[in-house]
């Protein structure tokens, strides 16, 4: 299953604190991680990916013996993502809440929380979000699917959500 969303130029837009934003791009590759919460489901996420040969990077855990600390499996997710443009993340824990509230404190991460599809779609639609992050204990592997796949196959609208997303980035560090 190809990734896309397609005939879109990309556009770097920088705000005010040089960081810039992709408005439309080609979604290349996702790096996955979860802690010992999600990690059954990201096992499960993990192989789904390879069946559909979706392009991704497992920054772990790989196993699940011992209990991990989320903000450092969600840091390496979005350090990737700062360093590469063409690209989206996974972060799964637990509840999702714990990944995403420490995603979302790093420059230039939109993290979204979504439990069912109409959430992944909006997130992509208006907020352009660039890491996905789930409950690994509240969903089921079916769920987390159609949620990845409607995450990864919708394009950002642009426009005035571009104006809203780059205040959100104003906000950074204050
Ligand atoms: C780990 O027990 C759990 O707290 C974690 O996976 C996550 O849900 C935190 O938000």
């Amino acid at each position: 299953m190809a990734i896309f969303v397609t005939l879109m130029q990309q556009f770097n837009i920088y705000n005010k604190h040089g960081f810039h934003i992709i408005i439309g791009m080609k979604i290349e590759k996702v790096f996955i991680a979860s802690d010992h919460g999600g990690y059954d489901l990201k096992k499960a996420v993990v192989d789904w990916l390879k069946k559909e040969k979706i392009t991704f990077e497992d920054l772990g855990p790989y196993n699940n013996d011992c209990s991990v600390d989320y903000p450092d499996f969600a840091e390496k997710v979005c350090s990737s993502i700062q360093q590469q443009g063409d690209c989206c993340g996974i972060l799964i824990c637990g509840s999702g809440l714990g990944v995403s509230m420490a995603a979302n404190k790093m420059k230039g991460i939109r993290a979204a929380l979504c439990s069912e599809t109409l959430s992944a779609e909006l997130s992509r639609l208006h907020n352009n979000a660039n890491v996905l992050c789930l409950g690994g204990r509240l969903i089921g592997n079916e769920m987390a699917q159609n949620i990845i796949l409607t995450f990864l196959n919708t394009p950002f609208d642009g426009g005035r959500h571009l104006r809203r997303i780059n205040k959100i980035h104003m906000l950074e560090g204050k």
